[in-house]
């Protein structure tokens, strides 16, 4: 077997949530590359022409539409997935939302909404899916962190995402840590600014926190979807097979400093 046959995923199930645009979508494509059939997991209505983009290049695709916060839409997930494709072999959790806001001035509501898409949704749908993977011996989980679960941002405020993320990055030790001995794999993925619908309104902007942001980067620039594409793909596939429990950190140098 050549290091390249590792990498393939050819008739597997990928599910990834948030893929109707964005990071989500990127690294979908990236496993739909490598032969897996993807499921789409997503609130936006976007979701279904996303999945007809992968159908268009011969892909089999499916959107769900499945609020991550939501213990019941999570089980209709595994659910459309075990009907569409009869197994479940990848999940990447990545729907993610933030909030720029102070805080001593943060609402209740708002700090829960964030921890509860990015945190609870996170370990909502691992444990629906995860008691798929328990039964088939067999997965890999791949959660999107950030580097915010790992230093604090600035200049802005954001301190319900930032403990969301550094939640994630807890979650997936204890179930990499928990779901060794069914041979799931759980790993975590730890961005930095990334230029997405999320951040785009920030870069467009432009101005004194974008400057920021970028004097404090030592490759001084974003990164673009496309290039969390391999670190996903290895995380997926069997090329990482000793690996779980693991944060990678893609973010252009900026935690160096
Ligand atoms: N863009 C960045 O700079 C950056 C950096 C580090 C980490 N991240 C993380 O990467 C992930 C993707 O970010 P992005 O920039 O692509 O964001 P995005 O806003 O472009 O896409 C997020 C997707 O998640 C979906 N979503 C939101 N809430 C949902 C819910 N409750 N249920 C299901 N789907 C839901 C949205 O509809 C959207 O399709 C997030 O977890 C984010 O925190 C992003």
């Amino acid at each position: 077997m050549s290091v390249f046959d590792k990498f393939s995923l050819k008739g597997r199930c990928s599910i990834v949530t948030g893929a109707a645009m964005g990071l989500g979508k990127a690294m979908a494509h990236a496993l739909a590359d490598a032969g897996s059939h993807i499921v789409i997991a997503d609130i936006a209505a976007g979701a279904a022409a996303a999945a007809a983009e992968f159908r268009q290049k011969g892909v089999r695709a499916l959107a769900v539409r499945a609020d991550v916060t939501n213990p019941e839409d999570a089980r209709r997930l595994a659910d459309a997935a075990l009907e569409a494709f009869g197994r479940i072999d990848v999940l990447i959790n990545n729907a993610g939302i933030c909030k720029h806001e102070k805080a001593e001035d943060i609402k209740l509501e708002d700090w829960q909404a964030v921890l509860d898409v990015n945190l609870n949704g996170v370990f909502i749908v691992s444990q629906a899916v995860g008691r798929v993977m328990i039964g088939q011996k067999k997965g890999s989980i791949i959660n999107i962190a950030s580097m915010s679960g790992l230093v604090v941002n600035t200049p802005q405020c954001q301190c319900s995402y930032n403990a969301s993320k550094a939640g994630v990055i807890m979650l997936t030790k204890s179930l990499a840590s928990e779901w060794a001995q069914h041979n799931i794999r759980v790993n975590a993925i730890a961005p930095g600014y990334m230029k997405t619908e999320l951040t785009r309104p920030y870069f467009e902007r432009g101005g004194e926190m974008v400057r920021r942001w970028l004097d404090l980067s030592p490759m001084q620039r974003p990164g673009t979807p496309d290039e969390l594409e391999g670190i996903a793909l290895y995380l997926a596939s069997e090329a990482s097979s000793f690996t779980t429990g693991a944060v990678f950190v893609i973010d252009g140098g900026y935690t160096i400093w």
